[in-house]
C-alpha cells in the first residue's frame, strides 16, 4: 500500500535556523529536505549524525557536486568526530574518531573498478566497529545491507539541493522519528 500524504511545514523558524526548509512528509519511511546553502546541508547532517550508532548504514546517492561530502561533514560533526572530513576519493575509506573511542567510517565507492574489488571491502568489520556512510552506494550492489537509510541528493540550482531520506528497517524508521522530533518537537 502506498500512502501519499503531504504536509508542508513552511517557513518554520526554530533555534536551528531551518527557516527556509520546506519539508513534506511523504510517508512514515521518508523525509524530504530542501537546502539553500552548504551550511544548511551540514546542519541537516549534524542533526542526523548526532543519532548515529555502531552498525548504522547511511547511503548517499547523487551526482558529483550534489552535496554528499558536504552532508558527510555535518554527519561527522554531529556524531562528534575529532577530525575534519575530506573526500576519501583515493583511499576509498576514511575513518574518523570520537573522544570516547567511537569510530565512523566514510566510504566513497566512486573509484571502485568492479564488484570483485568491492567485495574486498569488509563492510561487516566496519559495521561491527562503527557507523558507516557510503557515497556512490549503488556501485556496491547487493553488498549494501538490506536495512539502511538511503539518501538521494539532487542538484536543483546553484546553492539549492534536495535530499530525500528513505528508511528501510525499524532502526532507520526510528532514526527518522528522532530527526522529526528534534527538528519539529512533539511526537
Ligand atoms: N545547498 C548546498 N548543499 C551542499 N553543497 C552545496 C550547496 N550549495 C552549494 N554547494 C556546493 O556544492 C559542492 C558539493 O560538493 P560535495 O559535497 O563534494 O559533493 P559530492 O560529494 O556529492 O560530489 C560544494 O562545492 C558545495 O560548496
Ligand atoms: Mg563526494
Amino acid at each position: 500500500m502506498f500512502i501519499f500524504k503531504r504536509f508542508f511545514v513552511k517557513h518554520r523558524v526554530n533555534s536551528w535556523g531551518y527557516n527556509s526548509i520546506v519539508m513534506p512528509i511523504l510517508d512514515a519511511h521518508m523525509l524530504e529536505f530542501f537546502s539553500r546553502s552548504p551550511e544548511q546541508t551540514r546542519r541537516i547532517g549534524m542533526r542526523l549524525g548526532s543519532f548515529l550508532k555502531t552498525g548504522d548504514v547511511i547511503c548517499l546517492q547523487g551526482n558529483l557536486g550534489s552535496g554528499k561530502t558536504t552532508l558527510t561533514q555535518g554527519l561527522a560533526q554531529g556524531w562528534g568526530a575529532l577530525d575534519a572530513v575530506s573526500s576519501p576519493t583515493f583511499i576509498l575509506v576514511n575513518m574518523y574518531r570520537r573522544a570516547d573511542g567511537g569510530q565512523l567510517f566514510h566510504l566513497d565507492a566512486y573509484r571502485l573498478e568492479s564488484v570483485p574489488e568491492a567485495e574486498q571491502l569488509d563492510l561487516d568489520s566496519m559495521l561491527a566497529e562503527g557507523a558507516l556512510i557510503i557515497e556512490w552506494p549503488e556501485r556496491l550492489g547487493n553488498l549494501i545491507p538490506d536495512e539502511n537509510l538511503w539518501i538521494i541528493l539532487d542538484h536543483i540550482a546553484d546553492e539549492h539541493r534536495q535530499m530525500n531520506f528513505r528508511a528501510t528497517g525499524n532502526r532507520y524508521d526510528g532514526l527518522l522519528d528522532s530527526i522529526r522530533q528534534s527538528m519539529f518537537g512533539g511526537g
